[in-house]
């Protein structure tokens, strides 16, 4: 199972590219937005941390102006994967990029047929939303499940890019599905890595042993006199 960050914040980046868990990220034009930078020098910049794929989205809506926003793209950086958006334009631009062997991410996916469509189309990644479904009063990550589990049935090669995650719970629960990727926000992959008994755990240990140290040198020095 990967692991890539959801945010096009450098620092968030550097920072959990340290941790050696992180195998890619996810940008989209808000995301790139928060950042008030030029598009492309964020994802050059990206491109020098992380050696995984980089998803950077198309803002056209129509193929021709995906096709060549894709070419712009992968002269970036050479890990990026295009992003476009589940609609027919989107999915004939995926059909044409893969056909020049560019690797593409089809988003905004929210219902098992689209994920289908997405892989019969040949997308490399498909993204699921589980968050903006549980927002709106839906189970996110039913079809999160449903999309693995049709396209493992047939055998694609489209790979399930769980996406809009909000939290560590989203994260296992993608996880007990068989996802391929979890996509998830800075603050969600630093929760994962905490937990309160680890923190005392390791406050106990080190008094413990601070103990010992101390002990030894009061004998130590004892036996010297
Ligand atoms: C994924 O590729 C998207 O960028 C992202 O997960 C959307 O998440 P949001 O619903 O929290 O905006």
């Amino acid at each position: 199972m990967k692991f890539f960050l959801d945010t096009a914040n450098l620092e968030q980046i550097r920072k959990a590219a340290s941790w050696d868990v992180l195998d890619g990220v996810t940008t989209n034009p808000t995301l790139v937005a928060k950042e008030g930078r030029e598009h492309r020098d964020l994802i050059e910049e990206i491109g020098r941390i992380v050696s995984g794929p980089i998803s950077v989205e198309t803002t056209s809506l129509d193929a021709d102006g995906m096709v060549a926003e894709a070419g712009q793209f992968v002269d970036w950086a050479p890990n990026v994967v295009v992003k476009v958006p589940m609609t027919p334009e989107g999915l004939r631009a995926v059909a044409t990029l893969k056909a020049r062997g560019v690797r593409t991410n089809v988003t905004l996916v929210f219902t098992p047929m689209q994920a289908l469509l997405a892989a019969k189309a040949g997308a490399y990644f498909v993204s699921p939303f589980a968050g903006r479904l549980d927002d709106i009063g839906h189970v996110g990550m039913d079809v999160v499940r449903e999309a693995v589990e049709i396209l493992r049935s047939y055998d694609y090669e489209t790979q399930v890019l769980a996406a809009s995650l909000r939290g560590p719970l989203h994260v296992l629960e993608a996880a007990r599905v068989g996802v391929d990727i979890v996509t998830m926000p800075f603050a969600t992959m630093e929760m994962m890595f905490k937990h309160p008994l680890t923190d005392q755990g390791i406050e106990r240990f080190l008094a413990d042993w601070r103990r010992l140290q101390d002990a030894l040198k009061a004998k130590r020095t004892t036996n010297r006199s």
